[in-house]
């Protein structure tokens, strides 16, 4: 006889059984966010964005790849959600392109917001729950003209596109999400240029941050008042910071990683405070806070997105900060990224810890990217499952520990424009061939679909 095994097989897809992520009540869910799917950059008046502008800079990404066509989702949005709807998902989480919306007076672009009013309809006659981020990183270039998020005005602009959006679309969302990771925006965007628009200084890494972060802000209270039904919240980007060397410099070098990476945001937003240790990190880099900014941006919210993906291994740098130091031997994917999903469970359970506001979390974007290939109409993307289901686990882990997450959405429904890095980098559940705009469920959507419909007939 065989020896009987609790571990599902290695093609199946699916939380621990005895998990509340196994209940009805519990959301899962796929995300995407415009600039990475839609395409149709010129159409019905968009506007241009600093991606179309950073993208077209020679150097700035990966085989000069654009958003110009990317999924071509603007024209294939009926029959995408129809893809969503077949997997067997409760949610979608999408983001609305800002520079689509609203013109350069602030005034609604009709033709935008209606692509926006026929997705939501079309997911909602589905059956399935919308989760919309009003900001994944297309801020409109005429503002970042006027200085993007270094410009404190910029917030105050991003409220009165919240407050269009959250009048315009009033009971067609179920939980809306002020920013994506502002990390990435604040810190790639204008730290490391990376991202766009490509500025290089920590000062104004810190000062993006903090106008980015008072956006949302001003915003918490419009949503309320415009659409009471929805929930409120942001989404954070997380990283575990290790360390292979048990120094007392070593460590406090995985501490200051985590501080930039996770209580950098998590900080002002649930104590209303900068953490120390990142002008210890920084010197000098402290941004302009003026009076009343922080009890605006530290308002309550209704749940917290977290986006995992990996751990650094860090080591002192013989000054004030670190350095990563990649491991040897550890699984990694195409990214480079280590798999490592106790990550995401430690980290978990220390948010419990560290924050008496933590509100419930929604794991909003987890997975990985691998160099998927059609063959025979199939995509056989093992490492990809595997990857998904120790990342359940670490989830089921933390619930267990007493953190109330709420969901869990896979980054991503279908491969697309991973920012620097074009198209060659996978993340989908769907394989998209992006000659044809052929749409190829990869072995990990089957699976998915498989325990999702499990579930809802059981
Ligand atoms: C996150 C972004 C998302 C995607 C994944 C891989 O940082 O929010 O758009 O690029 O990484």
């Amino acid at each position: 006889m065989p020896p009987t095994s609790a571990r599902p097989p290695l093609s199946s897809l699916a939380p621990p059984s005895a998990s509340p992520m196994a209940r009805p009540d519990f959301t899962w869910g796929v995300a995407t966010a415009s600039y990475q799917i839609e395409g149709a950059i010129a159409e019905d008046g968009r506007l241009p964005s600093i991606w179309d502008t950073f993208s077209a800079v020679p150097g700035k990404v990966l085989n000069g790849d654009t958003g110009e066509v990317a999924c071509d989702h603007y024209h294939r949005w009926e029959s995408d959600v129809d893809l969503i709807a077949s997997l067997g998902v409760d949610a979608y989480r999408l983001s609305i392109a800002w520079p689509r919306v609203m013109n350069e007076q602030g005034k609604p672009n009709r033709a935008g917001l209606d692509f926006y009013k026929r997705l939501l309809d079309r997911l909602e006659s589905k059956g399935l729950q919308r989760f919309v981020t009003l900001y994944h990183w297309d801020l409109p270039q005429h503002l970042e003209d006027r200085g993007g998020w270094l410009n404190r005005d910029t917030a105050y602009r991003f409220a009165e596109y919240a407050d269009l959006m959250s009048r315009e679309l009033t009971g067609q969302v179920s939980a809306w999400a002020t920013l994506n990771e502002p990390w990435c925006s604040a810190f790639l965007g204008y730290g490391n240029g990376h991202h766009a628009p490509g500025l290089v200084d920590g000062r104004y890494a810190t000062q993006a941050m903090h106008h980015l972060l008072l956006g949302h802000g001003l915003a918490l209270p419009i949503l309320q008042a415009n659409d009471p039904g929805a929930k409120r919240g942001i989404v954070a980007n997380i990283g575990r910071g290790g360390t292979d060397r048990d120094t007392p410099e070593d460590r406090d070098a995985a501490h200051l990683f985590e501080t930039q990476h996770n209580a950098w945001v998590l900080g002002p937003l649930l104590k209303g405070e900068y953490p120390k240790d990142l002008f210890r990190l920084w010197p000098g880099t402290e941004p302009l806070v003026l009076p009343g900014d922080m009890g605006i941006i530290s308002r309550p919210i209704d749940y917290l997105g977290i986006n995992y993906y990996f751990r650094s291994n860090l080591r002192s740098d013989g000054a004030h900060g670190f350095v990563d130091v990649p491991l040897d031997g550890v699984e990694r994917t195409q990214m480079g990224w280590e798999v490592y999903p106790q990550g995401l469970q430690d980290l978990l359970i220390g948010f419990k810890a560290e924050y008496a506001r933590l509100p419930p979390i929604y794991i909003t974007e987890n997975g990985m990217a691998s160099d998927d290939q059609v063959a025979n109409g199939t995509v056989d993307d093992t490492q990809r499952i595997a990857f998904l289901n120790r990342h359940f686990a670490a989830v089921a882990g933390a619930i267990e520990a007493g953190v109330d997450v709420r969901g869990y959405f896979v980054w991503s429904l279908m491969d697309n424009y991973e920012w620097s890095f074009g198209y060659e980098r996978r993340f989908g559940i769907v394989h998209v061939d992006y000659a044809t705009q052929q749409r190829t469920p990869k072995n990990s959507a089957k699976a998915l679909q498989a325990f999702l419909n499990a579930r809802k007939a059981g």
